[in-house]
């Protein structure tokens, strides 16, 4: 994207025109694919513009109310429906400063994973030092953001995937201590045999693998349900739950902000701290997508091909600097 870009103070005429700056960047979610056939728990009324994480610049001549504390020109990351198009209307609390070690790219698939994965664990589990934690579907998008703050939070992590390529990066971008290939019949066997037969005291499960995974849970374990990305949602027989001693809690991070606002600055200013130390860091997937090529990235998205976080450049780099976020 060309635009002018002040990387050192001057006056406007000793500014260049950068041919290459950053263009704003959004992240793609599985519920994007979901949305778009109508079948979310959130569809907006028809027309809508799909999208709901972004990362850019706020725009020149934006209505900025009174009491916002962002200008034109700011970078930010943030939430609203519509962000696979060239400009998108944000309510600014649904922003927050782009850190500043952070690309588009990294920012634009942070606002609703990582916030779900914190909660999932902290909030929800209660995960604490030492503890054994399963992590399913573990180098996705939410997935690999749980498996690293599972780290940080002193955990020991059995990342579990359906391939070895994405163990792999479970391991090399997540810091998990163990990899198991859950395609894998019997796959729960080697989850018991690494934690010594104890079985894990956390499993969290974006995936619908809860009841396969109680196979592998350990006394008084927490089993958080994080969403269905096999497509089905699954029932459990509650024998389990009591057998086993054990406790099953939901996250639904998109509802605090209506039922539990308080926690969540709370929960943001935990994950700044996080990635300004570095302990914790976006990933995001080694290929990114053109707007025109939005279709190209959810289909791989929904076939499993991707890892991290996919993002979409929702403007390309000679659309030139007319179009503004
Ligand atoms: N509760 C919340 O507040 C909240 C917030 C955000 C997202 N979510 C939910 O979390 C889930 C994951 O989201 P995400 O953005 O992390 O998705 P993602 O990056 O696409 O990860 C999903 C992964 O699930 C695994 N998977 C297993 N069976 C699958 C199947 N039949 N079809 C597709 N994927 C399958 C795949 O990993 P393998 O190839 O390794 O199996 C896939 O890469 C979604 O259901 C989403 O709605 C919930």
């Amino acid at each position: 994207m060309r635009a002018f870009v002040v990387s050192d103070y001057a006056h406007p005429s000793k500014i260049p025109l950068t041919q290459n700056a950053p263009a704003p960047s959004a992240g793609l979610n599985y519920f994007d694919i979901l949305q778009a056939q109508g079948k979310y728990q959130h569809q907006p009324p028809q027309p809508f513009v799909l999208g709901s994480e972004l990362a850019g610049r706020i725009a020149e001549g934006s209505p900025i109310p009174d009491g916002c504390p962002f200008r034109a020109g700011d970078r930010v990351f943030g939430a609203a429906q519509g962000t696979f198009a060239e400009r998108v209307a944000v309510n600014w609390d649904a922003l927050l400063p782009l850190p500043e070690n952070m690309s588009y790219d990294q920012g634009a698939g942070l606002f609703v994973t990582w916030p779900t994965s914190y909660e999932a664990l902290v909030g929800r589990a209660e995960v604490k030092p030492g503890e054994w934690v399963l992590v399913t579907a573990s180098a996705g998008g939410v997935g690999i953001a749980a498996v690293q703050l599972a780290k940080a939070l002193g955990a020991k992590v059995i990342a579990a995937a359906g391939s070895q390529e994405k163990l792999d990066i479970s391991v090399k971008y997540g810091g998990a201590d163990h990899g198991v290939n859950y395609s894998t019949e019997g796959w729960q066997k080697e989850v018991l045999k690494l934690t010594g037969g104890k079985g894990v005291d956390v499993i969290y499960d974006p995936v619908g693998l809860i009841r396969d995974s109680l196979k592998c849970i350990a006394w008084k374990g927490r089993a958080i349900v994080v969403g269905f990305a096999a497509g089905q949602i699954e029932k459990l027989a509650l024998n389990l739950v009591l057998l086993k001693n054990i406790s099953i809690v939901g996250i639904h991070w998109g509802a605090y902000t209506k039922i539990e606002p308080s926690r969540v600055p709370v929960v943001w200013k935990e994950l700044l701290d996080l990635f300004a130390s570095g302990r914790a860091k976006p990933v995001v997937y080694s290929e990114t997508y053109p707007l025109e090529r939005l279709a190209d990235g959810l289909a791989a998205l929904e076939q499993r091909k991707t890892w991290g976080k996919v993002i979409v450049h929702v403007r390309d780099a000679s659309s030139g600097p007319k179009a503004k976020l």
